[in-house]
């Protein structure tokens, strides 16, 4: 018996949105149907599925008529705006905008980690942070051996997390700069290319940025555990893709850096990377195009005895959004809390 499902992608021409596409291919999602959505100013475009050239639509009211599944990444406002149309047109959401991830009607699911939170969707089901997703993978696996006390996390963010057009502008920028000009800002504040700087995202009163309490504030709701001690240092780096991510536990009880290497080489998404010899550990050029999380530089912390410090890095339209979005509707479909559009008699 196959089933299959018609699936709208929101956000289809952004990069998270061609990686879905990519990944609804080549993972062989059983599609009954494919619509690809965004602005007004794609409407008439095609894009490349299956052999054939897909019509994108300007996402309208009446889009998500006899639509099962909608992957949505265009924008938090786009999300809220159209969200609720889907989910009462009768498809299920899968979001990868911010809007709802602090709903608690709204599960916040990474499948490596709580699979079992998909199960009370009420039609919207958030896909988390980038950061968040590809830190969780990782510290999950170690903290249900031994329970995180404190965790301390810094990040190394590309340009990808700021969209497709944030990433022309760095090599834009980088272009500019070789060949003796200023160059131009448009999508971030400021120059990215040979630079760096705090992560732009919106400050509060304690002087952390949105970025830095998504990752608080979703790793608590991930990992079920609302008093989770966790702080972050969130920045922009002039990489393309992948994001990396400085990370320091602090356990219970003292976890070895042997115990802590096999955990993670035998967790769900993790692939550690260490050549102690050759000072070869995980880098964003290498965890591009790639599914795990990659995992290494794994030693005592020498200033506490139940430190322990990581560091990784994870491409971010991968696992850090479009990935985790097509695992969570794999998911639906295998638990059965997604309705088909059609099933067929095989044989
Ligand atoms: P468009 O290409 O028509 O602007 P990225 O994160 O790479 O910048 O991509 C954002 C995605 O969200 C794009 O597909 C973009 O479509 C889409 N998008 C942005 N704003 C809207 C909107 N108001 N309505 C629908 N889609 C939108």
């Amino acid at each position: 018996m196959t089933k299959s499902y018609r699936v709208a992608i929101l956000g289809a021409t952004g990069a998270v949105g061609t990686e879905l596409l990519e990944l609804l291919e080549s993972r062989k999602f059983p599609l009954a149907d494919l619509k690809l959505l965004a602005s007004p100013r794609s409407a008439g475009r095609t894009m490349r599925f299956g052999g054939e050239d897909l019509p994108v639509e300007a996402v309208g009211d009446r889009s998500f008529d006899s639509v099962d599944l909608v992957l949505a990444s265009a924008g938090g406002s786009t999300s809220k705006a159209f969200a609720p149309k889907a989910v009462a047109a009768g498809a299920v959401v899968i979001d990868n905008s911010s809007a709802f991830r602090l709903d608690p009607q709204v599960p916040l699911v990474v499948p490596e980690v709580n699979p079992q939170a998909a199960a009370a969707h009420r039609g919207i089901i958030a896909n988390p942070n980038c950061t968040t997703i590809l830190m969780t993978v990782a510290v999950w696996p170690l903290h249900q051996v031994r329970g995180v006390q404190r965790l301390i996390a810094a990040t190394y963010q590309s340009a990808s997390g700021a969209g497709a057009r944030a990433m022309e502008e760095v090599k834009n920028q980088a272009q500019a700069i070789l060949q003796g000009e200023t160059p131009e800002t448009e999508i971030f504040p400021y120059p990215l290319a040979f630079n760096l700087f705090p992560h732009n995202s919106p400050l509060n009163q304690l002087g952390y940025c949105e970025e830095e309490m998504k990752m608080v504030n979703e790793t608590r709701k991930i990992f079920g555990a609302p008093q989770l001690r966790i702080t972050a240092t969130c920045v922009r780096v002039p990489v393309l893709r992948a994001h990396s991510e400085a990370i320091n536990l602090e356990f219970e009880q003292p976890l070895s850096v042997d115990e802590a290497r096999e955990i993670l080489s035998q967790a769900p998404g993790v692939r550690v990377v260490e050549d102690w010899e050759a000072n070869y550990f995980p880098m964003p050029i290498e965890a591009t195009g790639r599914d795990e999380v990659l995992v290494g530089r794994i030693r005592q912390d020498i200033s506490h005895p139940c430190g322990l410090e990581l560091w990784l890095c994870g491409d971010q339209i991968r696992k850090g959004a479009a990935l985790n979005a097509v695992q969570v509707a794999e998911l639906l479909i295998a638990k059965n809390l997604l309705q088909p559009a059609t099933v067929a008699v095989s044989g």
